[in-house]
């Protein structure tokens, strides 16, 4: 074939089989019937929707202890990112196989269960303790509403969408993801494979590539910026817009000024407005 390119049969778990395709690795914890923290192992779980409301979507073995956790009623499901590290990696797999109970799991998890830590819990409702040695926890609900996602399948999987409630970083992970800069060393996962083995790989050091000067930024480039600063302030589509023209190396500068002074002076709210008076301002 051109470019030396063969062509594959594309198999069930096609990730795994017919291809390389590096994942996460994600301990999922729910709580079982009987009030027990369950955790499983599991790689397929991506963001899923980004903009204005934030899911996830975790694909489970229909029979899993996660499955039935979730379809029995309690619908909080806790997305716990596990360190690269050999021995955590080797209970995961551990916690990966299929068909043992939540009290067998229990017994062979080396992790650190500790009682969630969501804020506003609703009434009545048990929440999945969290795995502690986390670098981030994200804690969900599963939305099981066929309007907003249905997969109609027979292969036996299931698939869940999962909203962000919250998303729980160890101190030092969130001030580098403030700062920007250094990275937390997470396993990828590229699956079962030779029917023996999971192959798991850190990650080398991340390098930063910048765009290209001409590119300049735009909007989305200014609100992603904004959405990783540590202020309490909404902003308005048209502020974002406003901004398009500072320069991508003072960004963070300017951005962090203006939001400093609207925090002193009281206001909740960046608006184009407030923008052009802070604008006269400085001249
Ligand atoms: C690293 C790893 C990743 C896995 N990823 C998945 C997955 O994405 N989906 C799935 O159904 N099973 C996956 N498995 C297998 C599940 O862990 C296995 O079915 C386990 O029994 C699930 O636990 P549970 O029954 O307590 O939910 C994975 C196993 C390992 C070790």
């Amino acid at each position: 074939m051109p470019g030396g390119f063969s062509e594959v049969k594309v198999l069930d778990n096609f990730y795994q089989t017919s291809s390389f395709y590096p994942m996460p690795v994600v301990l999922v914890s729910t709580v079982s019937a009987n009030g027990l923290t369950n955790v499983g192992s599991y790689s397929l779980c991506f963001p899923f929707g980004i903009a204005g409301e934030h899911y996830m979507m975790l694909i489970s073995r229909g029979d899993s202890n996660t499955s039935t956790n979730l379809l029995g009623g309690n619908k909080k499901c806790t997305l716990n990112f596990i360190p690269y590290r050999r021995r955590f990696l080797k209970n995961a797999v551990c916690l990966g196989y299929p068909g043992e109970t939540t009290e067998e799991k229990l017994r062979d998890c080396r992790f650190t269960l500790v009682p969630s830590m969501c804020r506003e819990k609703e009434e009545g409702v048990s929440y999945p303790d969290v795995v502690s040695e986390s670098i981030q926890i994200f804690e969900c609900t599963w939305v099981d509403d066929k309007e907003l996602f249905h997969y109609a399948n027979d292969g036996g999987e299931r698939h869940f969408l999962l909203r962000i409630d919250s998303i729980l970083i160890k101190e030092r992970w969130a001030a580098a993801l403030r700062r920007g800069g250094r990275f937390p060393s997470l396993p990828v996962d590229y699956g079962y494979r030779d029917g023996k083995y999971f192959w798991f790989a850190h990650h080398g050091r991340p390098y930063s590539e910048p765009i290209p000067k001409n590119k300049g930024i735009d909007a989305n480039s200014v609100a992603y910026e904004v959405q990783r600063m540590p202020y309490d302030l909404e902003w308005e589509d048209a502020a974002y817009e406003r901004l398009v023209k500072v320069p991508r190396v003072f960004l963070k500068k300017v951005l962090t000024a203006i939001s400093e002074r609207a925090i002193s002076d009281g206001e909740k709210r960046i608006t184009p407005g407030l923008l052009d008076k802070y604008n006269k301002k400085e001249r």
